[in-house]
């Protein structure tokens, strides 16, 4: 393939990040790879504690992620959801770990309300030390609204590819004008 190489990696807690992660990967054709955490921060009051608690002190956790090559790719999507306003702590190990690895980074986001997210994705691109080529942040309104196709294309325009760089057989919409 002579087009750019592009992997999504993702932390979920409760599936939302997941959604977003699928329909980018989905829409790009590419690869998707989830960030798994240890410890683990499951449903309920005890795992939400934790896992605010563990963000907010910066917790030198220990994260696992079904690849280890990622100066493979030319583009790596890293995606996940606002805890206490910053990046979930496995999304920001990832980012911590794997900095030297990663080429160009853009990046997705879930939070249950609207605000923050300037200093979320400061936070990001401050524990990768690169800017990103894009970033796309969705509140629980979005997701209610039931569509969040659209603002997943706005975003893949925003990363400003070139239809071979994906593996479209067709070219969708957004890339009508390539
Ligand atoms: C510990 C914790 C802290 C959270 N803090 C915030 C927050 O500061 N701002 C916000 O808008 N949403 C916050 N949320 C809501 C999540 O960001 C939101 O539900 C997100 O979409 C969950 O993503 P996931 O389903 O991929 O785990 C928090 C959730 C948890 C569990």
């Amino acid at each position: 393939m002579d087009g750019k190489k592009i992997l999504v990696v993702y932390y979920s807690r409760t599936g939302a990040s997941r959604k977003v992660a699928e329909e980018v990967a989905k829409q790009l054709s590419c690869e998707m790879k989830e960030i798994k955490s240890t410890p683990s921060y499951p449903l309920g009051i005890l795992g939400f504690q934790k896992a605010l608690f563990h963000t907010l002190f910066a917790k030198d956790i220990k994260i696992s992620i079904d690849q280890s090559d990622f100066k493979k790719y030319d583009l790596v999507i890293v995606g996940g959801p606002a805890w206490g306003g910053l990046p979930a702590i496995p999304v920001r190990k990832f980012l911590e770990v794997y900095k030297k690895d990663l080429k160009e980074v853009a990046f997705l986001m879930t939070q249950g309300g609207e605000s923050g997210r300037e200093k979320f994705f400061a936070k990001m691109r401050e524990a990768c030390g690169r800017s990103s080529r894009a970033q796309l942040a969705l509140s629980k309104k979005d997701f209610e609204k039931g569509d969040i196709k659209k603002q997943v294309s706005t975003f893949i325009n925003q990363l400003n590819l070139k239809a071979k760089d994906v593996g479209f057989k067709q070219k969708p919409e957004s890339f009508a004008s390539l």
